[in-house]
């Protein structure tokens, strides 16, 4: 079995290939979209803001926050394949940020750091979240904000997981989901405040292939009926 880090740097080696996650197109739209979410949910992105994304991959999330705002974008991630991604994109828009390769279990950061933590899609991935967590609380300032999300239990996404798992044809290595309620358990356990929680659905868009469909749709009809229902778990919160 191969390390996480090689894992994840096959991952990000597949940027350019049509249908596979790191497929430059579909993420870049998704990335604006996630802004879009953040600033419609209140996070206020001031001039100056130190922002870590802890998990960022190839970086669209912070590339499309340097687009909009005179933050400084600081990136964490174990794969040097995303930090090589990550660094191309940025330079094509000449936008400047940093990017530690390094460990979210161990963040190279003093404590009471950053005003605003980003991390999506990350801590379902550990076998035990806590510590992931206590890092994310250790290195953000008294007041700051984080925005965390996972993979929500309440989709039809996870059979798609087990599935894929059962073929042999995931490729994230070990994953889990959480529920809104159950993320929001994990941070309040580490003292975060919680301003909100949400189960939240995964806008269509035109280049989705059959499964991301037939999952969304899915998702979209059981959101009507069951509570925090949707492709995504997402806490804002406060230290
Ligand atoms: C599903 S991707 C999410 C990327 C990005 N946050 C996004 O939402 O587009 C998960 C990322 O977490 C990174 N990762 C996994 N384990 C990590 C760890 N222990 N420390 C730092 N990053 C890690 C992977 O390399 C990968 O880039």
């Amino acid at each position: 079995m191969s390390s996480p880090e090689a894992n994840w740097n096959r991952v990000w080696e597949r940027s350019k290939q049509t249908g596979s996650y790191s497929y430059i197109h579909s993420r870049l739209e998704r990335s604006m979209d996630k802004v879009g979410y953040f600033i419609s949910n209140g996070v206020l992105f001031q001039d100056g803001d130190r922002v870590l994304e802890a998990g960022c991959g190839d970086g669209l999330v912070l590339l499309s926050l340097l687009r909009l705002f005179e933050i400084q974008g600081h990136g964490l991630d174990i794969s040097v394949s995303a930090k090589e991604r990550a660094e191309e994109l940025m330079e094509a828009e000449g936008k400047r940020f940093s990017y530690d390769i390094g460990d979210i279990l161990a963040m190279p950061y003093p404590d009471d750091h950053f005003d605003k933590i980003v991390c999506l899609g990350v801590i379902e991935h550990f076998h035990d979240p806590a510590q992931s967590i206590a890092e994310v609380y250790r290195v953000l300032k008294p007041g700051g904000q984080v925005i965390m999300m996972t993979p929500n239990k309440k989709s039809l996404g996870v059979l798609d997981r087990k599935l894929k798992e059962w073929l042999g044809t995931w490729p994230f290595g070990y994953q889990t989901e959480y529920s809104p309620k159950e993320l929001e358990q994990l941070m309040t356990a580490r003292q975060f405040k919680i301003l909100k929680r949400e189960g939240l659905l995964r806008r269509r868009l035109p280049n989705d292939n059959r499964t991301v469909r037939v999952i969304g749709n899915f998702d979209r009809m059981m959101n009507l009926f069951v509570e925090d229902w949707g492709f995504f778990s997402y806490v804002f919160a406060t230290k």
